[in-house]
């Protein structure tokens, strides 16, 4: 029987390769900017399987047009996107791709620290704007990284490869989690917190949560408040765990001193307010947008889609499904 897999949106051949190789039928990709709903409807009635981007929806309705889907593998870490009780009930396997993109991401999680505390962003301005007139002692002064502490929200694979990272740059580094990490205390001295000492005691505050109920919307006024005002926000999370709003007004009314921002809460839509601001670095959800990353990304999700076309587990599930197939 023909496995078929609907590819919601563009992703590196190897992965494609892959699938054609392991004998499944392709249905897509679909373009960039998302699929049309009767392209949806058409496919997901006709797939097994289903490998998509963040960016796409894949709520209780869309699985409910998909009677014989067997697997939604997300090109991404972050399952958010994903309704994954409504997948649960339906014996639909959920997957991801943890691991391969820790290195990106604390790479540009750092580099975002770097260029808010370093003021790059405003500088590379400074000097295209023809601004630059010679060395002066109070141009553009940062902040140095070194003595500083570090908060990690969140200490998983990423939030403990930015810990690393820090450390090494003279950091002392704090983390807020649901369980200790013992490797992270023992390779970076870090120390675990409560979440109010997280937020008073961070120069540099980094977030590594995953987005839930729980999560979203966890820094807000009160929390920004709390901040130092010299303080730094670092988010290659997911955007919503910060409300946008406040936190333009803390970037402009000086509450935190500056935010790094890869993720956005409504993205690709900015809070008003937020494109104005000196204090902001911003960017556009490419903390695993590196070529190597992103290949092994789509590689490890075509993995997964064969791993169920053939009746086997897949190596990242998030939510578990069915080994069998559902009667046709
Ligand atoms: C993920 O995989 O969840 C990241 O946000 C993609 O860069």
């Amino acid at each position: 029987m023909t496995f078929r897999v609907t590819v919601s949106r563009p992703v590196p051949d190897a992965a494609l390769a892959l699938l054609r190789e392991a004998g499944l039928e392709v249905l897509g990709p679909g373009p960039s900017e998302g699929m049309a709903e009767a392209d949806w409807t058409d496919r997901l009635a006709r797939s097994e399987g289903l490998l998509c981007w963040l960016s796409d929806r894949v709520d209780a309705a869309r699985l409910a047009q998909a009677p014989c889907l067997r697997v939604v593998a997300n090109y991404a870490v972050g399952v958010d996107n994903i309704d994954r009780e409504a997948a649960g009930v339906r014996g639909i396997w959920v997957t991801n791709t943890p691991d391969v993109l820790t290195e990106a991401t604390a790479d540009l999680t750092l580099g975002l620290i770097l260029a808010c505390a370093r003021r790059l962003v405003e500088a590379d301005r400074f000097v295209r704007e023809g601004r630059f007139a010679g060395w002066r002692s109070d141009l553009l002064l940062g902040t140095e990284l070194a003595g500083k502490t570090l908060g990690l929200l969140g200490a998983g694979r990423i939030g403990s490869a930015v810990a690393r990272r820090a450390a090494a740059f003279g950091m002392k580094i704090l983390y807020n989690a649901n369980s200790p990490k013992s490797d992270l205390e023992r390779t970076c001295g870090a120390q675990r917190v409560a979440f109010p000492p997280l937020l008073s005691r961070s120069d540099v505050l980094s977030i590594h949560c995953p987005l839930s109920s729980e999560t979203r919307g966890l820094i807000a006024r009160a929390e920004l408040h709390r901040m130092k005002r010299t303080s730094i926000l670092v988010n290659t999370a997911r955007g919503a765990v910060v409300r946008e709003a406040d936190l333009v007004e803390a970037l402009r009314d000086g509450t935190i001193a500056a935010a790094g921002l890869d993720v956005f809460e409504s993205e690709p839509a900015l809070s008003p307010g937020l494109c104005a601001l000196p204090n902001a670095v911003l960017a556009p959800h490419i903390g695993s947008a590196t070529v190597e990353t992103r290949d092994r990304m789509a590689v490890l999700a075509a993995r997964n889609v064969i791993a169920v076309s053939r009746g086997e587990e897949p190596a990242n599930a998030v939510v578990r499904g069915a080994v069998s197939p559902p009667p046709r």
